[in-house]
């Protein structure tokens, strides 16, 4: 790397150092102890928010608070120019991901903002180390022996998490327990915060709406008592007591059983009003979720939340930001956007992915999302004329909004390799390049990241990115082909249950989704149906109220059609959905069979680790087409097409 200059000091330049550190011992695979103080003539690397002498001042342009720009000067030299540490974090770290990968820094330099101010991971992380729909081991928040012992992993994660420009971590479960808003642990969290500070990261707290009774002894949690009022003002003012930096509340409110302003007949803008109120004085937000549920079953789940949150379009604070699933139903395999998205103008609406794969195979089976997350983020909502698209809602760009953010829930815990599964690394490190930039493509972040974690041969890249990039139509293919939808294993949600029924909601049961029976299947939420359809705009009711406009792979999503339906290529639904059910299967055994032929190219230990899992993958593919299969042909009563196995 040569000669270095890093100017200033500051914690976050300190990292930086020792970033720089890490890698050269990296890249020459011996420990070369660098100096970081070379004279500007003597340097090939400048890290530094002034414009060091020979440059031309007006080429690093205006940074904002998170920007970066790489410069090289014809002589070779490499410039990392920021406004800010937190700049040049990003850029350094932008840096060694252009030497590792071999790209090098172009000629005209590399620049690069985010789109989105709040790029936030949720833990659904409980305080007993116990995580809601964890599948890589226990939280690593190790809240017993904080804030003495700070972990080295909590810098591992923090590091991790600002090399793809993560900025906010909510390290508490959505289902809150309002136990970590007492004195105790704020002095937990604070320490936490203390750790995340340098690396850009804000801690933001899951806050229990009944909080007031349980820590208060209030009577209520009515959001229009003063009493209550006064209780979170004081709550606010001690937590910034313990972390002036704290980012704000998460709330999961009337769903599922959380407390939430319905307890008092109040709406949701007055619950979030409420903490937002609370935290306006210290610049705090409110990340209000929009995951809400009714008391009884509904006619339609999928209709609830814009029910329930588009008529206070304009109600909320302007610290509150609405957080919404990509989806109107629940992280589903594959799922149409959510129908909030373009119908609240007034009101800043944030993405909510699941990263965590609670309906997708857990740790075991290999989905690469971000082709879930573009499929959802280049969606258009026509709310504003073709092109208004998904992303252009959340980076604010579509609607003015003066805050946005997107939050992706964790797929961290303790297991060595942080995720379970090696390849589930790239969820993560997906989700936090898309929450950077939501255009940049799948590709890109497939192929920096195989090279970034395995190698740049493209002998291995080029099949591994295939197969990454084919990941999620396969598994929607053996899980929930042509919009099919939560007819998952109870409760758990691993493996297939199509036959669910009868349990304490409806809404939880997948006969309730699938509706098969001689004369069909699917779920109509066209007019002679449920009509969520007229959630979305006039030109998507047009195009989706037409089974044979629809996109097929939404087709079961919003039509009921008989098993004998023609589909555009010919074949009959039941031939079609069999047909996917022994694609998907076929490409999972596939996978096997392509990572083993790559061994090596990958050391020992990981190739055997995820040749392991894919087998699991291939084999439970299998599992969920011969139960789908079996439970779907009671009703259409065909045979299986040629090319589909029998079950065994
Ligand atoms: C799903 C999930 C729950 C979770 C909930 C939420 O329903 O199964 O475990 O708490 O989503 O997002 O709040």
């Amino acid at each position: 790397m040569g000669a270095i200059r890093v100017d200033g000091d500051s914690p976050t330049l300190a990292i930086i150092k020792t970033e720089l550190q890490l890698a050269a011992n990296g890249f020459l695979d011996k420990n070369l102890p660098l100096a970081f103080d070379h004279q500007e003539e003597a340097a090939r690397l400048i890290i530094s928010k002034q414009t060091p002498s020979g440059w031309d001042p007006s080429a690093k342009g205006s940074l904002g608070r998170e920007g970066y720009r790489l410069l090289k000067n014809d002589a070779g030299v490499v410039w990392v120019a920021a406004d800010t540490d937190i700049g040049l974090l990003y850029g350094t770290f932008k840096f060694l991901q252009l030497m590792q990968t071999g790209a090098g820094i172009p000629e005209s330099g590399y620049h690069s903002e985010p789109k989105i101010q709040h790029r936030i991971l949720n833990h659904w992380d409980n305080l007993n180390r116990t995580l809601e729909r964890g599948y890589a081991g226990a939280s690593i928040w190790n809240w017993h022996r904080l804030p003495d012992h700070i972990d080295q992993q909590y810098h591992d994660y923090a590091r991790a998490n600002a090399s793809i420009g993560i900025n906010g971590s909510v390290v508490t479960n959505v289902n809150a327990n309002a136990l970590v808003l007492t004195p105790e642990y704020l002095e937990k969290a604070a320490a936490l915060a203390d750790v995340f500070r340098p690396y850009g990261i804000t801690l933001y707290l899951t806050a229990r709406f009944s909080a007031p009774m349980e820590l208060g002894r209030l009577p209520t949690a009515d959001p229009l008592d003063p009493g209550v009022q006064q209780w979170w003002k004081d709550k606010a003012d001690e937590i910034y007591r313990y972390i002036p930096d704290f980012g704000g509340f998460l709330v999961k409110a009337d769903s599922e059983g959380q407390p939430g302003p319905h307890n008092y007949q109040r709406s949701q803008a007055d619950g979030a009003n409420l903490l937002a109120d609370a935290l306006k004085p210290h610049g705090g937000i409110v990340m209000w979720r929009a995951f809400v549920y009714s008391e009884d079953t509904p006619d339609d789940r999928a209709k609830q939340a814009y029910q329930e949150f588009q008529p206070y379009d304009g109600s909320f604070r302007d610290n509150v930001i609405v957080q919404v699933k990509n989806g109107a139903i629940d992280f589903q395999p594959r799922e149409p956007f959510h129908p909030l998205f373009g119908a609240m103008p007034q009101t800043p609406l944030m993405m909510e992915f699941q990263i965590t794969q609670e309906y997708l195979g857990q740790a075991t089976h290999h989905v690469f999302l971000p082709s879930l997350y573009t499929e959802v983020l280049q969606s258009d909502t026509y709310v504003n004329g073709p092109g208004s698209t998904v992303s252009k809602v959340i980076d604010g760009s579509l609607h003015g909004y003066s805050l946005t953010a997107m939050a992706g829930v964790s797929n961290i815990g303790t297991d060595r390799n942080w995720t379970g599964h090696h390849f589930h690394q790239a969820n993560w490190f997906g989700y936090g390049r898309l929450a950077w930039d939501p255009e940049i493509s799948p590709e890109t972040i497939a192929d920096e990241w195989l090279r970034l974690t395995f190698t740049n041969a493209p002998e291995f890249i080029e099949p591994v990115k295939k197969m990454m990039l084919q990941s999620h139509e396969m598994a929607v293919n053996y899980m929930t082909p042509l919009g099919l939808h939560h007819i998952m294993a109870w409760s758990h949600h691993y493996g297939p249950g199509p036959w669910v029924t009868d349990r304490h909601r409806d809404d939880w049961t997948s006969t309730y989704y699938h509706k098969a029976s001689e004369n069909g299947v699917g779920f109509d939420r066209t007019a002679s149906g449920s009509n969520a359809l007229e959630q979305y705009a006039p030109e998507l009711q047009a195009q989706w109220g037409d089974p044979k406009r629809v996109p097929e792979k939404y087709l079961l999503w919003f039509h009921h059609v008989p098993w004998e339906y023609t589909l555009q290529n010919g074949r009959t639904l039941w031939d079609e959905m069999a047909l996917r059910y022994q694609k998907g299967v076929d490409e999972a055994r596939q996978n096997v069979a392509t990572w083993e032929s790559l061994e090596s190219y990958v050391d020992e230990e990981r190739h055997a680790h995820v040749f392991s899992f894919l087998e699991i993958q291939a084999k439970e593919a299998a599992w969920w087409r011969d139960a789908c299969l079996l439970y779907f042909q009671q009703f259409a009563q065909s045979p299986l097409p040629e090319g589909v196995e029998k079950p065994e």
